[in-house]
């Protein structure tokens, strides 16, 4: 689709100008970005982490990054660690010898042999068990693992591209994350922006949607119509390309004339009301609010004679607050901190102190 550009003259790449990657689309800044680093780490063997929500394209650039290495003519194997049970996922990946647990009537091979020679992606790898995370990060250091239920060692050469749709800093400090299996997928992080960061890719994404989404259904929507698109860029997209994609396979689907219109368009996206990106929602406060009826509680509550009412209530009023940021943080300590504005140890210590560290 997009040509060969082995051959393209040495000055195009001189200039900074990276071709795009055939299948992705979107030319903003920052997927060039995106686009930039996903072919330069491809040649190599590094690791490669990709992060960003769901949606925008991680599957894409983790296929990219084995198309684009020497290992392309071998396997690419998926495995979506969020789907399975802990031990289904660690015989899935690892392999069993028959009778390791009920069930294991026969020997399996895992996905990471199945993998040798290629790439393995390891999608939403947050959601990886602690004790399967000491089994990846001996096959990221050594290369070696066993079958369940095996003590026979098997090597594999293999490039590892994981995936995850959290923070993984924030697990690691949720101690839910092993911090040493972060930092050896931490090699190469690509971020990869969520749709409402990049707006200006959005016609370029319409127009390519219409194009499949007519070919596959033998339609002909060819123009969209103004109104539809400002509709379609005032969006926020919180499940990203994917949500884009379906509502423009909808609205192909509908369509009764050559054109996407407004009304083929879910309400939420044509009424043009924005809504917060999800998880978000919880981390709004309402400071004069909030504040009030603390204060008013703190006042209620306090002795009309004691003359400490200024400390009584101020605390009151801190202890509140780093109660609900930390929740809307969800225990994330580092994150709490930054909302708030201080330093993590003095958060640590009124966490201490408010006895909320619990
Ligand atoms: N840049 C892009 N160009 C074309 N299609 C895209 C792009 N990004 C995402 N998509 C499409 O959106 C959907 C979600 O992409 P995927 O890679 O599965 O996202 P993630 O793994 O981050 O959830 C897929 O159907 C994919 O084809
Ligand atoms: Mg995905």
């Amino acid at each position: 689709m997009y040509g060969d550009w082995s051959d393209a003259p040495r000055s195009l790449a001189t200039l900074g100008y990276e071709p795009p990657i055939p299948g992705l689309i979107g030319s903003s800044q920052a997927m060039m970005e995106v686009y930039n680093l996903t072919r330069r780490v491809a040649g190599s063997n590094a690791s490669v982490l990709l992060l960003g929500e769901t949606g925008v394209g991680k599957e894409m650039i983790a296929s990219a990054v084995h198309r684009l290495s020497q290992r392309a003519a071998g396997p690419f194997v998926k495995v979506n660690c969020g789907a399975l049970s802990e031990s289904l996922l660690e015989s899935e990946l690892f392999g069993h010898m028959r009778g390791a647990f009920t069930g294991a009537v026969s020997n399996r091979t895992g996905r990471f042999e199945a993998a040798h020679g290629g790439s393995i992606f390891l999608d939403e790898i947050n959601s990886t068990s602690l004790h399967l995370q000491v089994k990846l990060l001996r096959v990221l250091q050594e290369r070696e693992f066993e079958r369940v239920g095996d003590t026979q060692t098997i090597r594999v050469d293999t490039r590892v591209v994981a995936a995850s749709n959290r923070d993984l800093m924030d697990e690691v400090e949720a101690e839910r994350f092993r911090e040493d299996l972060y930092w050896r997928l931490n090699v190469v992080p690509i971020r990869i922006p969520p749709l409402r960061e990049r707006r200006e890719d959005i016609p370029e994404l319409v127009a390519h949607f219409l194009n499949v989404y007519s070919e596959t259904n033998e339609r002909h929507v060819v123009h969209i119509q103004r109104e539809a698109m400002e509709a379609l860029q005032d969006h926020d997209w919180p499940g990203n390309v994917r949500e884009l994609q379906n509502y423009v396979e909808r609205a192909v689907v509908l369509a009764e004339s050559d054109e996407l219109t407004v009304d083929l368009l879910p309400p939420e996206i044509r009424s043009g009301t924005k809504r917060p990106p999800l998880g978000m929602s919880a981390q709004a406060f309402d400071l004069d609010t909030l504040t009030q009826e603390v204060v008013q509680q703190g006042l209620n509550e306090a002795d009309p004679d004691a003359e400490d009412l200024h400390s009584r209530v101020v605390n009151r009023v801190e202890k509140e607050l780093i109660a609900q940021v930390m929740q809307a943080c969800s225990g994330v300590q580092t994150k709490a901190a930054t909302r708030l504005g201080i330093n993590r140890n003095t958060l640590h210590k009124k966490l201490k102190e408010y006895d909320l560290d619990s």
